[in-house]
């Protein structure tokens, strides 16, 4: 069956099924939201046949496109053929990706693979990895990063509105100041955040297991850091025995020019959480370390789906997609002039206070008259950019960063249409008297 011959309910009638049948806490873009019912490559149709070019892949997850038959065929393949045993019974595909991963993909020395469903559910796992290794309780984080849903997931996250959970443990996490501060420059903003992690691991340094970062921060609004930040973070943890895990969960796999985001600060991290572009739409997360961390995880786990054929056959065929398109190569070279593209705007258009980002990791900080007004315009953008047939996404702690984070597949000229659209309606925006 295709989607032709689906009843089609439309939009308004999936928001109030939504309202009826789901938790309010959910939410969607747009005052006009249309219904997806499609999607090819770096474009999504919706139930009118208009088509789009997604700036936004589910959140940084297509980047190999849109049902890529290249992809979805090897997908079907295994679906047809064998779907689900669980880890108990022995099956090739997930063996295959985690000798994949450790040969030629994963930096360093990490070569042992656990998989698991989801971002979530990969970063817990490295929690607990670390603890195990440390015999530690506590961990560290940036403040406004984001790392999941679970538990202990959600302790380590520092965005409030992610921090859902009345009662979070408040012992188990030290937060420490981002590199980023709108009233400062970024590399002082770097160094007060390293002098506040000083202070902290002078005082109680030896209670950490692990501290969790994303090598750039993007839910938190694309927050890059200088190059020099995480080799200095990296020593100083490693006085103390502290583990550093880099959650790769939006930054790996070509994203930001390179395979995984840490790998432009020069070191490699103990512990790589992974999950989103590997199965590019099919859940899959995993978590990466040395043979030394992984020994001991010793005691008896297992995930139910975690490594089964379906995912794992797709994200070999992603990493086959990724290598013989040059993708990563592609996202440095064509996702820096869409960075260009967008300083270009800001130079133009006052709306527009900063750009930041690496290679299809970008985004555009929007301000108004006040923090208000820099959502309402974040938001207008977004629906106006739609209206024109451009899916861009939105995030940062203000809810005001345009976020730009296309499939790898994405023509120039559909990144220059966008870049032209965007000039049009950041001009017609209006000022508040
Ligand atoms: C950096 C980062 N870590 C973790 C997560 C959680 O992943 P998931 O939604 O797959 O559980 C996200 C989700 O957006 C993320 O961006």
């Amino acid at each position: 069956m295709t989607h032709e011959d689906q009843a089609y309910i439309g939009p308004e009638a999936i928001v109030a099924k939504r309202k009826q049948y789901g938790y309010p806490c959910t939410a969607n873009f747009y005052k006009n939201p249309p219904q997806i019912v499609g999607g090819k490559m770096h474009k999504l149709y919706d139930q009118e046949g208009k088509s789009y070019v997604d700036f936004f892949t589910g959140v940084s997850v297509v980047a190999c496109g849109h049902c890529n038959e290249a992809i979805t065929g090897r997908t079907i393949e295994q679906l047809q053929k064998l779907q689900h045993t669980s880890t108990i019974y022995l099956t090739q595909p997930m063996v295959d990706l985690a000798e994949r991963l450790a040969n030629g993909i994963l930096p360093g020395n990490l070569k042992r693979t656990f998989f698991v469903n989801s971002g979530s559910e990969a970063n817990e796992g490295a929690l607990l990895v670390a603890r195990m290794h440390t015999k530690r309780r506590s961990f560290l984080a940036l403040e406004y990063g984001l790392h999941g849903r679970t538990f202990l997931t959600m302790n380590v996250t520092g965005i409030p509105m992610w921090r859902t959970d009345d009662f979070l443990d408040k012992e188990v996490t030290t937060f420490i100041p981002r590199p980023y501060d709108a009233s400062m420059d970024v590399e002082s903003a770097a160094r007060r955040s390293l002098d506040a992690l000083a202070d902290v691991l002078a005082e109680k340094g030896d209670t950490f297991a692990a501290m969790i970062v994303e090598p750039i921060q993007g839910n938190g609004g694309m927050i890059v850091p200088p190059d020099w930040y995480f080799s200095e973070m990296k020593a100083m943890l490693e006085k103390h025995g502290i583990l550093l895990i880099a959650d790769e969960i939006q930054t790996g796999y070509g994203r930001t020019g390179r395979m995984f985001g840490i790998e432009h600060f020069g070191i490699v991290p103990d512990i790589l959480t992974m999950a989103k572009a590997l199965g590019n739409g099919i859940p899959i997360g995993a978590f990466s370390t040395t043979d030394e961390i992984a020994a001991s995880l010793n005691r008896p786990s297992a995930s139910t789906f975690g490594g089964n054929p379906v995912s794992s056959a797709t994200a070999l065929a992603v990493l086959d997609y990724i290598e013989q398109e040059g993708l990563v190569e592609r996202s440095q070279h064509i996702g820096g002039k869409l960075i260009e593209g967008l300083k270009e705007l800001q130079a133009k258009h006052s709306a527009i206070v900063d750009v930041r980002g690496k290679g299809f990791m970008a985004g555009a900080e929007v301000r108004g008259a006040d923090d208000q007004q820099s959502a309402e315009w974040t938001d207008i953008i977004l629906e106006n950019m739609k209206d024109r047939g451009f899916i861009i996404g939105k995030n940062g702690v203000g809810r005001n960063v345009l976020a730009f984070q296309p499939a790898m597949v994405t023509p120039w000229e559909d990144i220059e249409a966008m870049l032209k659209a965007l000039d049009e309606v950041l001009g017609s925006l209006t000022h508040r008297k």
